[in-house]
């Protein structure tokens, strides 16, 4: 649980449309990456809790038999539905609008695991144990995050940075100084710390992957507008009736910070951490993962 904060449906209210463009994607490589380790073959089934518009489940897709994506927002579900219709693979997957607490063994039990910077939203000690219980002997557990730590300086690009800390000040303008999260405001944050609730749930591991970054990437004025909205501390929601207004301060800030209204990013570096569910008895070498 996150510390004086309660969840609500409005976490992400109106963040799907933006979500795909507006954040930077996972390092390339990261399917082929997860397929070495976990032995993935196309067979299996791939649970994408808190998937968002369907980022991961959809790069994952072609890794297994069925995958099935969950996410409480109802803009979400319906932007993975679309776009998994326009990649060809709406056979495969279905999405589901819940909460991750409200997950039931109705779903069927899975492979692998995935949570792509959702399972801070959650409450964790509930959805480890849920999820361990729907995960097969065997089966794997997947945190996947933007790794934070290693320097993306952009100076030797052709177009500079966009104005990050400008955007927050100026959401702060609109917003107030404290993190908005639905109707509610994160005085400290959202937890870290995940590791010590999985070991605790009874998961083995963890191992660490990291899928290098570093590629150059340019983003126009849209690009950025929409990375904004996809955060849920800047949703469209919390601006109510001075949205409009919002968006042309921020759009001329752009301009004025890059005459060109291009900029320039470097493609992060994916953390990974995985986490196992035991082998069933007498099977110890069947880690990492038991195929359906
Ligand atoms: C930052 S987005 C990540 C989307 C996607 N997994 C990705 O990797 O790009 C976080 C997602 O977690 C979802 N979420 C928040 N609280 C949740 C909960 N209690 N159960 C399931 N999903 C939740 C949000 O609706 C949002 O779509």
């Amino acid at each position: 649980m996150v510390e004086g904060w309660e969840w609500d449906d409005t976490l992400f209210a109106g963040s799907a449309g933006y979500y795909r463009r507006g954040r930077l994607p996972y390092a390339p490589g990261l399917a082929e990456t997860l397929a070495g380790a976990l032995r993935l073959d196309g067979r299996g089934r791939l649970l994408d809790v808190g998937c968002g518009p369907g980022i991961l489940a959809l790069d994952l897709a072609h890794l297994f038999h069925e995958v099935v994506g969950v996410d409480p927002d109802a803009g979400m579900i319906a932007e993975a539905g679309r776009q998994a219709a326009a990649a060809g693979v709406a056979g495969k997957t279905r999405w589901v609008r819940a909460r991750a607490e409200e997950l039931s063994a109705d779903l069927g039990s899975f492979t692998v695991a995935t949570f792509g910077q959702s399972f801070h939203w959650m409450d964790r000690d509930l959805v480890a144990a849920t999820v361990r219980d729907l995960l097969r002997p065997g089966g794997a557990l997947v945190h996947v995050s933007d790794l934070r730590t290693e320097p993306r300086g952009v100076d030797d690009l052709p177009h500079p940075p966009a104005p990050q800390a400008a955007i927050d000040d100026l959401v702060r303008d609109y917003l107030g100084p404290v993190r908005r999260a639905g109707r509610g405001v994160l005085s400290r944050g959202t937890p870290d710390g995940e590791a010590t609730i999985l070991a605790r749930a009874g998961y083995l591991g963890p191992e660490r992957l990291v899928v290098p970054g570093g590629q150059a990437l340019e983003r126009d004025v849209d690009d950025v507008v929409a990375g904004v909205y996809s955060m849920s501390f800047s949703a469209p929601h919390l601006f109510g009736p001075r949205r409009e207004k919002f968006e042309a301060d921020l759009r001329h800030l752009l301009h004025e910070a890059s005459p060109t209204a291009r900029f320039s990013a470097r493609q992060p570096a994916t953390e990974i951490f995985l986490w196992h569910t035991p082998p069933p008895l007498g099977r110890r070498d069947a880690l990492p993962v038991e195929p359906a």
